[in-house]
């Protein structure tokens, strides 16, 4: 797994480190390590063997490679994966009090946010005393941001902040799209296909002016609430008149988006909608494929070079069941890469968090999908020959 360098002694005469995966016979060192590093809620011996048996924990250590098999650890991470999420958890993270100060502790996160992001997680989460001033200082100074705050969490009633870290590895996928964050809540269609005409139609202007103007274009003027969302007809006309050749791909024929919609005279209107798309989608000859797109096909439209805006759960992104678009502009081997219009600023998170994010293939396909009907839908982008 980590195949870190080992350089040292230091100029201040400090021993080597050397960062492995713990073993079984680590136990006791771990425990006496516990033990240096914290004054009161400790893993205790039994749980430390549990991680060490668990396919769904992982402990990095720290130790001086120059000293003998018995010699005392320099530090340990321990990282929990919880079956069926995206995430990871780092448990915990300790470095002996004779070794701090010295770069050890960075080490080791970077070494979990390297195994989780292997491990096809999107995120790295953590818990940590709001009095911990030193741990607070690294999780910061390695772009962690704070997500919240449990209250009594720790045996001394101390509160916990929480941080997350959007992992991204360490190979980042240029594909030339620029990124463009959306200014309202119902805007995201219409910024993933700027996103897309930003990087395939030349003197293509990316602003909120051109954000609303293509919303108008592409949607179903209601939805469940507040104004509606964009639609895959409605979008794939707007790319077409806009200067692209697009492709859509839906699960089913027929209105979309229907369902949860109350008013009768609001399904009309939307309906209504929906048919003018198809019928114009029709007259300009773009394709439509009836049937749930497959991971093979939108990862072969990517290496011809096309762009994709996927519909996906919002509820899987950031917790609201809504429908959500998001634009897929490359593909490194193990992820599909997307640039995801919503920042969510009240979680703290900023562009960073949304351009460029690499999503593992398995969680991309559990989430590119909306509603109890699973309804699977993108538009495929392409620069037009034809203009
Ligand atoms: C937190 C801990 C793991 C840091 O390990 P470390 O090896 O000393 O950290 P590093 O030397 O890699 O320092 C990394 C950064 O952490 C921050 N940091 C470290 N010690 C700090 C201190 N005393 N005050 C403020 N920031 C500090 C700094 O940002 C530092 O970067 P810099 O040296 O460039 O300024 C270590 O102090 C420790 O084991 N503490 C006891 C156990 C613990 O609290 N674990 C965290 C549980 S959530």
């Amino acid at each position: 797994m980590l195949d870190l360098p080992l350089p040292f002694p230091d100029a201040q005469g400090h021993a080597a480190t050397r960062l492995r995966v713990a073993q079984a016979t680590d136990l006791d060192r771990l425990v006496e390590l516990e033990t240096l590093a914290f004054t009161s809620d400790r893993i205790s011996r039994r749980s430390f063997r549990a991680l060490l048996q668990s396919q769904s924990a992982e402990l990095i250590v720290a130790e001086d490679p120059s000293a003998g098999d018995g010699a005392p650890l320099q530090g340990y991470a321990a990282l929990l994966f919880r079956a069926g999420t995206a995430l990871a958890r780092l448990y915990s993270i300790a470095v002996a009090p004779d070794a701090v100060g010295r770069g050890i502790g960075r080490r080791l996160l970077k070494a979990a946010e390297s195994d989780a992001f292997d491990r096809d997680r999107i995120a790295l989460r953590l818990e940590v005393r709001e009095d911990n001033a030193a741990a607070i200082g690294l999780y910061r100074s390695e772009g962690y941001r704070p997500i919240g705050r449990y209250l009594d969490y720790y045996a001394d009633h101390m509160p916990a902040l929480r941080f997350e870290k959007t992992l991204r590895g360490t190979r980042p996928v240029e594909s030339g799209v620029p990124y463009y964050e959306q200014t309202t809540d119902f805007t995201c269609g219409s910024c993933c296909l700027m996103m897309a005409l930003a990087r395939d139609v030349p003197g293509f202007v990316l602003d909120p002016v051109m954000e609303i103007r293509l919303w108008r274009e592409a949607t179903t003027i209601f939805m469940m609430s507040g104004p509606g969302g964009c639609e895959p007809y409605g979008l794939a006309v707007a790319a077409h008149e806009a200067g692209l050749a697009a492709e859509i791909h839906v699960s089913t024929p027929g209105d979309l988006f229907l369902e949860g919609v109350r008013s009768a005279e609001k399904q009309k209107v939307m309906g209504l909608a929906q048919e003018d798309f198809r019928r114009r989608a029709e007259a300009y000859g773009i394709p439509v494929a009836i049937r749930p797109f497959t991971l093979d096909e939108l990862r072969a439209a990517l290496a011809e070079g096309k762009t994709a805006i996927v519909l996906i759960s919002g509820y899987h992104m950031f917790g609201k069941k809504v429908p959500h678009w998001v634009l897929a502009h490359a593909d490194d081997g193990r992820h599909i890469v997307i640039h995801d219009p919503w920042v969510a600023d009240e979680r703290g998170e900023s562009i960073a968090d949304a351009a460029s994010l690499p999503i593992p293939y398995a969680t991309f396909d559990r989430i590119a999908r909306f509603g109890k009907v699973g309804l699977r839908s993108a538009v495929f982008l392409a620069k037009r020959t034809d203009s």
